[in-house]
């Protein structure tokens, strides 16, 4: 008989507990689903539609919801388009062909010494392909030393390798200095 009334008034505060926890949620409803575009519906007149939580694209162009940082037609602001050849970067028109701080792809940066040559960052000091300048290939058996197209046999500033510079007067035969001595 005891445990009946325990067991009795444990069930009530169970119940009562959940009839407060109702009226506590009962005071702050969970928010309004998000809207749905739709053809009456669109996001000029409810932008909520493009701001979702997680959203990616959440500004609103012509109806369309588009990511300003990186929409090629929309780039910064809506309706501004990149030119052929250009990719939108962070909301700038950019040549990932030749930009340092987007090479190849947005915010893919060079390092310090690099530049960026057809979208890969190259070291024009020694690139054979890029010697230079962007596009300088260095001919079959020649190397890029500082800049500039040699030839290892005969140049007496890189003889054999960059750093190698022949005495004064030496000449640089095969890619050695002093020649038949
Ligand atoms: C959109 O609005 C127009 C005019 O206000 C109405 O005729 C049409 O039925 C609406 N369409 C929808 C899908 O609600
Ligand atoms: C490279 O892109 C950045 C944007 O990330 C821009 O500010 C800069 O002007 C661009 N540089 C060139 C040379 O176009």
């Amino acid at each position: 008989m005891e445990s009946l009334i325990i067991f009795s008034v444990l069930l009530l505060t169970i119940t009562s507990s959940f009839v407060a926890l109702s009226a506590a949620s009962g005071r702050s409803p969970p928010p309004p689903p998000p809207p749905v575009a739709s053809a009456n519906h669109t996001c000029d007149k409810y932008p909520a539609i493009c701001t979702g939580v997680g959203s990616v694209n959440p500004s609103c162009c012509k109806k369309t919801c588009v990511n300003l940082n990186t929409d090629n037609l929309n780039c910064g602001k809506c309706g501004k388009q990149c030119a052929s050849g250009k990719q939108c970067c962070k909301g700038k028109c950019v040549n990932i062909q030749k930009n340092r701080s987007n090479c190849g792809a947005c915010g893919y940066t060079c390092l310090n010494t690099d530049h960026c040559c057809s979208g890969t960052c190259v070291n024009l000091k020694t690139n054979i392909l890029n010697c230079g300048v962007c596009g300088n290939k260095c001919g079959l058996n020649l190397n890029c030393c500082d800049g500039e197209i040699v030839d290892f046999l005969t140049n007496v500033k890189h003889c054999g390798w960059c750093q190698n510079k022949c005495k004064k007067g030496d000449p640089c035969s095969d890619g050695m200095c002093g020649g038949y001595a």
